[in-house]
């Protein structure tokens, strides 16, 4: 409608309100207009706006308020708009998912609208500073603008509504400059919610000036600091959300002031030290939800927190709380949630926990409690629909006819003793997720298991045995057996399930052969790993039929025959494990158009022939960082244009070591290797971690001199083949390596020199050669001993016992002159320290440490996948 104006009307408007920027501008405030400039001035905003004419994003479906926004109607009528109905005064604009695109400059006509009291701008495309301006408004009550692009800066001085702003609320936009001192003078401030909004800085005293606040939200930002205590005036406050910042310091014990206070949220900040022992019941009357999980609290709980009578969310997890839960009077409590899982809390589980008649969600896992428990006990609680107490000191009585409660939907039982579970799923209609993992169950799995409806079965770590038929495969989506001793086949049925995600049936006596799937069912399965049993056979090829395969591991099987061709396909793999196998084949060259392919394993099997060097794409391998073709009989020369490619084991960036492992979240990739001479089998492989192995082959010829540009590369084995030549200086370019091992080949000259500059080297086995002349000395390589030079008769010095004489020396001194040009250009020292000071021994350590700590892998998975955002905003929950 409002494209109808003539040109000629707007030069008119715009003759009139430039006569008025003048007079109102710079102290606008004071200035009123009449109603009708007032509608003009409105306009005038709006035509400084575009409208975006696709589809409303907003979810409510409306339209722009704007589009009946025309100057031949009165301003009261226009989308949006409200007016003071006596004095016709625009009061209020509420212009919410108006779908406008723009930016709003400090000479808008919107800021001379001085009667404004509330002002709604979210969900609109808006960039840009949005002026101080805004805040001059005499009369403004009310602002919101969220989830547009602003950025909105508070003002460090001059409020201009000071005395009327009632309502702050940005969300997701940007907020810079912190939150100022000034935010004091906001006295008639009721609401004040900045959620996401990138602030930085601390928390300022001066918040504790806002007495009228009722609600105090600056969760999601950057803030540091400790929580400030002058939040013990805010005597109104109902709602305090502070958590996903930074901040640090004890527990605010002033909140032991805020008598109305509902809910408290702290969560995922940095908070240390006890719970304050002296708060009771009467200081906090009407908490309802209090949630501090992910801090560093530590100390006992104390007894208060379970005496809040109106406490019905009591989040406490991942912190160091320790000791006892003592027992307390569950008849006063309206407890719902309960979780204070990843702590150190020991004893047995307070009884007081089977009277809380509504309770719908218990978790304790990943604590110390001790005792013994009949599941039974819960049975009578009839809202639990969450019930976990995995990985604990619990002993848990299941038996056959165990009753659970009627609603549980999940129920993590993991590392609880437990013997077995013949039948006691059959009583509960809605689980659909059960762990049963790390027990003692023994026996073949029960017949009546292939009615229940479980999405999520988790029985690895027992001991049973019999076959896999029976088991909901309709309805699975993740199926865990591993380390079992199940015998028989793969069913067939696994070709009949479309939901099934993730597949573990490794470390079972599994024999039979590979399924083959048809290719006209559209397969989920992204996770299939059946290492370590007795699958006999060819690969067929239908295993492609599984498009979404990122990881396929069939490492020790008994497999024969080739590598199917049809894996070129299976666009999304990461992991290819076919290690240990009887596979007999040249190598799979098709592989190597698979962009995602990250760790490739074909060793111990009969593959043979030499590596062709004419690869059909330009950048073969991109991603591989893990490739082991060890003890196979490859021969010919190294397969020296891979080498050359393998993009993803240059990248400088993986040296900063973060912890991230293949397969995070929801299942973790293992490769077994042998690492430093050690096999050791890595359940969650670090995304950091690149390695070459190609010993025990009959590889012969030159290393290829560019290897050393693998710059992340950590380890290099290249024992047990026929290597002539020289060790190419160049390696001393591998600045982050950690173990190199080319023992048992024909190599012959020096030590390279630059070799001792590689200072996390912790390996090196380079016997069994023919090399000759000193060896070189200083840094790391004052730690290895006799047994890294074994069996080169030619070489002298230390560790050694045989000296050298002045010739050698002059010799090694000759040779490694030629070389110094590219040491003293190409290897600069921030290499050096950047390979040393990335924490390579950490990244070491931590690999180790993953091992051997079993994580909550069943719930962190279930978190992150079907539940995740759930479980979170679960725990973030708010209640209106
Ligand atoms: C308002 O300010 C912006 C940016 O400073 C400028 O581009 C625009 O021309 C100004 N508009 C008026 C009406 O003065
Ligand atoms: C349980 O919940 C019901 C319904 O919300 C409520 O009426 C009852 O008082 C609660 N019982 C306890 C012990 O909290
Ligand atoms: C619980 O742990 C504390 C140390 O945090 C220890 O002193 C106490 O003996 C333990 N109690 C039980 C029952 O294991
Ligand atoms: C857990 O408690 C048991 C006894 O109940 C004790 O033997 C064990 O050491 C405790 N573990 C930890 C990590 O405190
Ligand atoms: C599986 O093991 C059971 C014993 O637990 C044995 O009776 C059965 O014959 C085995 N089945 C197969 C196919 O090996
Ligand atoms: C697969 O599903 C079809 C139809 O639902 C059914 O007839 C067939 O028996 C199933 N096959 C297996 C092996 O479960
Ligand atoms: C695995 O099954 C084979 C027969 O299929 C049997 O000979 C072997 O003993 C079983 N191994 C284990 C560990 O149960
Ligand atoms: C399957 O179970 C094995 C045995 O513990 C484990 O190492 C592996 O990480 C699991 N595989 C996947 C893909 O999660
Ligand atoms: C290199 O490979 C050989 C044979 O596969 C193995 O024996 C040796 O331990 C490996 N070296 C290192 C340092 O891992
Ligand atoms: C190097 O390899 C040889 C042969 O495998 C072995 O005897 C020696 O102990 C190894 N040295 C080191 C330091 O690992």
């Amino acid at each position: 409608m409002w494209k109808c104006i003539g040109l000629f009307t707007i030069m008119i408007l715009l003759l009139f309100l430039q006569d008025h920027v003048v007079i109102s501008s710079p102290s606008a405030a004071t200035t009123h207009l009449s109603p009708n400039r007032q509608k003009l001035a409105l306009f005038q905003f709006r035509l400084s706006m575009s409208i975006d004419k696709s589809p409303a994003i907003c979810s409510d479906g409306t339209t722009s308020k704007v589009m009946n926004w025309s100057l031949s109607s009165d301003c009261c009528t226009w989308g949006g708009v409200t007016c003071n109905q006596t004095t016709g005064d625009v009061v209020g604009l509420d212009l919410r998912c108006s779908q406008l695109i723009g930016a709003i400059f400090p000479n808008s006509t919107l800021f001379q609208l001085s009667f404004l009291q509330f002002i709604y701008l979210d969900h609109n495309n808006l960039y840009g500073l949005l002026p101080e301006e805004i805040f001059h408004l005499p009369n403004l009550q009310v602002l919101s603008v969220f989830y547009t692009n602003l950025t909105v800066s508070l003002p460090k001085n001059k409020w201009g509504s000071s005395s009327s702003l009632q309502a702050l609320y940005l969300e997701q936009i940007t907020l810079s400059g912190g939150i100022p001192d000034s935010i004091g003078y906001l006295k008639s401030l009721n609401l004040l919610s900045l959620p996401n909004c990138s602030i930085d800085g601390e928390i300022p005293k001066a918040i504790g000036n806002l007495t009228q606040l009722t609600k105090l939200d600056l969760s999601l930002n950057n803030l540091t600091g400790l929580i400030p205590d002058s939040l013990a005036n805010l005597q109104n406050l109902t709602v305090l959300y502070l958590n996903n910042n930074k901040l640090s310091g004890h527990f605010p014990s002033c909140v032991a002031n805020l008598q109305l206070l509902e809910e408290l949220i702290l969560s995922t900040n940095l908070l240390s030290g006890p719970l304050p022992s002296n708060l009771t019941a009467l200081s906090l009357p009407n908490l309802t939800n209090l949630q501090i999980f992910e801090n560093l609290l530590n100390g006992t709980i104390p007894s208060w927190l379970f005496d809040l009578p109106s406490l019905f969310f009591l989040s406490i997890d991942f912190n160091s709380f320790t000791g006892q839960l003592n027992e307390f009077n569950a008849s006063r409590l309206v407890l719902q949630v309960f979780t204070c899982s990843n702590n150190l809390i020991n004893g047995s589980i307070p009884e007081s926990f089977f009277d809380l008649v509504n309770l719908t969600m218990l978790d304790l896992s990943s604590n110390n409690f001790s005792g013994v428990l009949d599941i039974e006990m819960f049975s009578h609680l009839e809202f639990l629909d969450r019930l976990i107490l995995s990985y604990n000191s619990l002993s848990v009585r299941v038996t056959n006819s165990s009753m659970l409660p009627p609603q549980i939907q999940t129920l993590g039982l993991s590392s609880c003793k437990i013997k077995e579970f013949t039948h006691f799923f059959g009583t509960a209609e809605n689980l659909r997720y059960l762990d049963l993992s790390n027990n003692q169950i023994h026996g073949e799995i029960p017949q009546g298991i292939g009615e229940a409806k479980f999405y999520n079965l988790d029985l690895s770590e027992n001991f049973l045995s019999g076959g896999i038929e029976n088991l909901p495969w309709a309805f699975l989506d993740y199926l865990n057996l591993q380390s079992n001793m199940l015998n028989g086949s793969l069913p067939a049925s696994i070709c009949n399930s479309s939901s099934l995600d993730v597949l573990n049936l490794s470390h079972n006596n599994l024999s039979g052969v590979l399924p083959t799937c048809p290719s006209s069912l559209d397969y989920s399965l992204s996770v299939l790993d059946v290492r370590v049993n007795s699958i006999r056979g060819s690969i067929p090829s239908a295993l492609s039929n599984f498009r979404k395969l990122r990881s396929l591991n069939l490492y020790r099987n008994k497999l024969e025959g080739r590598i199917p061709p049809s894996f070129a396909e299976l666009e999304y793999l990461e992991v290819l494990d076919l290690g240990s196998n009887q596979i007999s084949d040249t190598f799979p060259q098709w592989l190597e158009a698979l962009q995602n392919l990250q760790v490739l394993s074909l060793k111990s099997n009969k593959l043979h022939g030499s590596i062709n060097n004419v690869s059909k794409v330009e950048h073969p391998f991109p991603s591989l960082r893990i490739i082991d073709l060890s003890n196979n009989e490859f021969s010919g020369p190294l397969p020296a244009k891979y080498i050359k490619n393998f993009k993803g084991m240059m990248n400088r960036e993986v040296n900063t070591l973060e912890k991230r492992y293949m397969g995070d979240s929801y299942y973790s990739d293992t490769v077994t290797m042998v690492i430093k001479g050690v096999p050791t089998e890595f359940v969650r492989i670090l995304t950091a971690f690149t390695t070459i192995d190609l010993s025990e082959n009959n590889f012969e010829g030159e290393m290829p001199e560019f290897i050393g540009n693998l710059k992340s590369l950590r380890d290099l084995n290249l024992s047990h083949n026929h290597l002539s030549g020289h060790v190419p200086s160049l390696i001393g370019k591998l600045s982050v390596l950690e173990s190199l091992d080319l023992s048992f080949n024909q190599l012959v000259g020096i030590i390279p020199p630059e070799l001792t500059c590689i200072y996390t080297l912790s390996k090196l086995n380079l016997s069994y050669n023919y090399l000759s002349g000193h060896i070189p000395e200083g840094a790391q390589f004052q730690t290895f001993d006799e047994d890294s030079y074994g069996g080169n008769l030619a070489l002298c010095g230390r560790p050694l016992s045989k000296r050298c004489n002045i010739k050698e020396i002059s010799e090694t001194q000759e040779d490694a002159d030629e070389d110094d040009d590219y040491f003293f250009s190409g290897f600069t020292w921030e290499a050096v320290t950047m390979g040393y000071g990335s924490g390579v021994v950490v990244g070491f350590l931590i690999g180790y440490v993953i091992l051997r700590t079993r994580e909550l892998k069943w719930l962190t998975r279930i978190t992150a996948k079907k539940w995740g955002r759930k479980v979170r905003s679960l725990e973030i929950r708010r209640f209106a």
